[in-house]
């Protein structure tokens, strides 16, 4: 009987390595030891490998853009240019699905848009209307496992495990009419020319409550883009006004010019894009316009091998131009409702003081 092990296999299971770079992490997760630090916990995030790792990479991403975002833009004369002036170093572009506004990251948005942390927004209609409805009735606790016979018979509409109860939907109906209303009159008598956009700052200046996002983004001059505005409850109302006092019109194109202007006359961009869909796609084809973004986070759970663009890794983007060839972007595979509140506890929320002083020397 052979007294050695066979050389193929000594060779094959002890192959030596080579060095690895001497700044690479070691992977080392949280000690309870410590006590229950929920701060070092979050940082350890970084070092504990998967999606924790990728956490941690989304955050010190987001802090690039803060940093870059508290160096004053170049001053420049909007009139004499003829195109919107960046008003910080770094613009940053929001974008979540509309189920994220009926949960409650609606109200981590809402942080952001009331301090005037991010420059664009971008949602679907779902995402504009279940912020205004939420002003008029609540959103409730429910299972994902309730039956929707059920559910339809009591009146009660489901997302997720989620109860919107449908009066809500009443509710809306009766607050948004008269201004329907209105908004038609300003269109034929004073020639206004509505927009999604337009439609949405509006929004927001008449549901006056200090728990909104609109509200905020009203307030801040934020933008808020939505061209598929009609695909929801908000389409159901135009729907409905278009057969009591017919003519409301809603241009997409001067929305699109003014989007994309923002992304190519910006010094830099970062885009922080909550799910997939249009809201994914629309900002990182405006940053097209500039031949990428400077910094990218993607929170999804989204895969790509059905080609999806929901589910497009950041690479994908790459190639299209729309993130920079020399950027590292980052995407988190997760639900947005488990990362994203962790996600501006460190980055917006801790650099607060700085980026209000920021605001004050504009
Ligand atoms: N509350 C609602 O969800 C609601 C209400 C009214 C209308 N709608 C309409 O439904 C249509 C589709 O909605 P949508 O485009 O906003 O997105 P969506 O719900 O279709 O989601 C698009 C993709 O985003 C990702 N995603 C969604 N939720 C996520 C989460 N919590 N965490 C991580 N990734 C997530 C998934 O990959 C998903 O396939 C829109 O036109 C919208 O206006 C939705």
């Amino acid at each position: 009987m052979a007294d050695q092990a066979p050389s193929v296999a000594m060779e094959a299971v002890l192959k030596s390595s080579c060095e690895l770079p001497e700044d690479s992490l070691k992977i080392r997760g949280y000690d309870f030891n410590q006590g229950v630090d929920m701060k070092a916990l979050l940082k350890s995030y970084l070092t504990t490998g998967f999606q924790a790792s990728s956490l941690g990479l989304a955050i010190q991403e987001i802090n690039h853009m803060i940093e870059k975002r508290l160096e004053p833009a170049e001053e420049v004369d909007e009139k004499e240019s003829g195109h919107p002036a960046p008003k910080s170093g770094c613009t940053i572009f929001l974008g979540y699905t509309s189920n994220l506004i009926s949960s409650g990251v609606r109200e981590s948005l809402r942080y952001l848009a009331e301090h005037r942390m991010v420059d664009v927004i971008v949602s679907t209609a779902g995402g504009i209307e279940e912020d205004l409805i939420k002003c008029l009735g609540h959103t409730y606790l429910g299972d994902f496992s309730l039956p929707g016979k059920e559910l339809r018979l009591k009146g009660l509409n489901r997302i997720g495990n989620l109860l919107v109860p449908n009066d809500n939907y009443c509710k809306f109906e009766d607050w948004l009419m008269p201004i329907l209303d209105q908004m038609l009159l300003e269109q034929n008598t004073e020639g206004v020319r509505w927009t999604p956009s337009k439609m949405i700052h509006r929004l927001g200046k008449e549901i006056n409550n200090t728990e909104s996002v609109y509200y905020w983004a009203y307030k801040n001059n934020i933008p808020v883009f939505s061209p598929a505005l009609t695909d929801g409850s908000l389409g159901d109302m135009l729907y409905f006004h278009s057969f009591k006092n017919p003519g409301l019109i809603l241009d997409i194109v001067e929305d699109i010019r003014r989007l994309n202007s923002m992304s190519v006359y910006a010094k830099r961009t970062g885009m922080i894009i909550l799910g997939g869909g249009l809201v994914k796609h629309h900002i990182a084809n405006a940053n097209l316009m500039r031949n990428g973004a400077d910094y990218t986070v993607y929170i999804n759970t989204g895969q790509e091998f059905d080609g999806s663009d929901s589910g497009a890794r950041p690479d994908e983007a790459v190639s299209w131009g729309k993130i920079r060839t020399d950027a590292k972007p980052v995407k988190v595979y997760a639900d947005a409702t488990l990362v994203f509140p962790l996600i501006v506890a460190e980055t917006f929320a801790l650099h607060a003081d700085k980026l209000a002083a920021a605001q004050r020397t504009d």
